[in-house]
């Protein structure tokens, strides 16, 4: 018989459930036994202290550089739920603003990407620079001369810290959150691994083609769990296997099938981040390439120079992840980035991209189109699996009888342990764990608790794995 579990989730400030009228996420997030009550996926008043304390104090990815090579280059992106410019100003420098005019709050820049001088606001025609600052105020001289005002201080709203991790472009509004690496923690290595080339040197990646961009049903937050490791739902693409195109196929690979295919590693760090790695068998190449000949030799030399470069480090593969809060990636097969941007608690923005390396020639690049549009995307076979599964689930969130059932995040509990080639908590197959689940709930549960960063607990290991 099903238990029906008494978590306190009033809003509304009475007795037990809240703090001062606000939400206490500890009391809906029971981290240490596996069990998360369903209205933190759909309740307005939740979403919203999830912006405030969420969005607007982590590091955020914002774009990759590639997006901006040249001075006057922007594209738009998104914070949690509000539009910014990541643009490159006119001395080369890279900068992330608030989309939104001091004037009057309109939209200072409203094309997807492209080359501007200045942005030149559509709806009284104040003009920024590309570096932020107001430049121009039509008509100040006579409107404003009995009270002229600094132009100094009503530039763009800039973000208060920005990082660049091989060419990925991250800011967070807070100047007081931590430095871009203790926010990463030891999930650093492992987007080192997830970014860099095929051959695992320096070389540039690049974005291929444009963002794609689409709206779904579902919480940000269920997306983003899926993303940190959930193992257990291969059955989800069962029929995109059996027609050859999935990634548990040898046809939908890249890197083609092995004869030993190694070991599966779930890993996760007190920060809440969480990645699935592949661990190849010492020594061992790739094979089977169901590709053309040419783009099956370009994989396998890049996997052999990765090798040599990388030595041990080489047999890794950060296959999926999650970036507390929501930023999530596959490694290699396919190589792209998912940000699962919250448009509400019932809605989230997907903004997916696709990497490749620079120096990759024509005929790769044009596979990788093809595979990662197969794969991903809002046409891409496997992320269609998933997505059904997500819209359900926050759908079963909203009714009045399942409302009173946790979800069960109960796999794995307590046998986290440690791995000689990786950092961070680590459980490796054949247990199937949601400890990284768990993990990224248990973060999202202290931001939400906390007035700040500066009353945010340093996380320790024992967080990262909920044992
Ligand atoms: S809102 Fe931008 S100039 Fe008025
Ligand atoms: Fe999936």
């Amino acid at each position: 018989m099903n238990r029906r579990i008494h978590i306190n989730l009033d809003v509304s400030g009475k007795p037990g459930g809240a703090d001062n009228g606000r939400f206490v996420a500890r009391d809906a997030v029971d981290s240490a036994n596996g069990e998360i009550a369903r209205r933190i996926y759909v309740d307005e008043d939740i979403y919203k202290q999830e912006i405030q304390h969420v969005f607007k104090r982590s590091w955020l990815y914002i774009g990759h550089e590639s997006q901006i090579p040249k001075p006057g280059d922007f594209v738009l992106s998104r914070m949690g739920d509000e539009s910014v410019i990541l643009t490159r100003d006119a001395k080369g420098v890279v900068h992330v603003f608030l989309n939104s005019c001091r004037h009057r709050g309109m939209k200072v820049c409203r094309y997807d990407e492209g080359n501007a001088r200045n942005f030149v606001c559509p709806y009284h025609g104040w003009t920024f620079k590309t570096s932020g600052e107001l430049m121009l105020v039509p008509g100040y001289d006579e409107a404003y001369k009995a009270a002229p005002f600094d132009k100094a201080k009503w530039g763009l709203v800039e973000v208060a810290q920005i990082a660049n991790l091989r060419g990925t472009i991250w800011a967070t509004w807070d100047a007081s959150a931590p430095s871009f690496k203790d926010y990463m923690g030891d999930m650093y290595f492992s987007m080192n691994l997830a970014l860099s080339p095929w051959n695992g040197s320096d070389d540039e990646i690049e974005l291929l083609g444009s963002p794609q961009k689409w709206v779904i049903p579902s919480n940000w937050k269920i997306v983003a769990e899926n993303f940190a490791g959930d193992m257990a739902h291969t059955i989800s693409h069962a029929s995109v296997d059996k027609v050859g195109i999935g990634p548990n196929n040898k046809d939908g690979m890249t890197e083609g099938r092995r004869d030993d295919p190694g070991e599966l590693a779930l890993c996760t760090t007190p920060q809440g981040h969480g990645v699935l790695y592949g661990i190849s068998p010492e020594g061992q190449e790739p094979r089977d390439y169901a590709v053309s000949p040419p783009t099956a030799a370009y994989f396998l030399e890049n996997w052999r120079e990765r090798q040599k470069l990388q030595g041990n480090k080489g047999r890794l593969t950060p296959v999926v992840g999650t970036i507390f809060p929501n930023m999530s990636f596959h490694g290699q097969q396919p190589r792209t980035i998912l940000v699962s941007h919250p448009n509400g608690p019932n809605h989230t923005e997907m903004w997916r991209v696709y990497f490749v390396d620079k120096k990759a020639p024509p005929e790769v690049k044009a596979f990788l189109r093809r595979y990662y549009t197969r794969y991903s995307g809002p046409a891409g076979m496997t992320e269609q699996d998933d997505m059904e599964n997500w819209n359900y689930a926050t759908a079963s969130c909203r009714g009045s009888v399942a409302e009173e059932y946790p979800f069960n995040y109960k796999a794995g509990l307590h046998v986290g342990g440690t791995h000689p080639m990786i950092p961070g908590v680590i459980t490796q197959h054949p247990i199937t764990s949601e400890q990284n689940v768990r993990s990224l709930y248990h973060r999202w549960a202290e931001m939400m608790d906390a007035e700040s960063w500066d009353s945010l607990r340093a996380p320790t290991a024992a967080d990262g794995g909920r044992q």
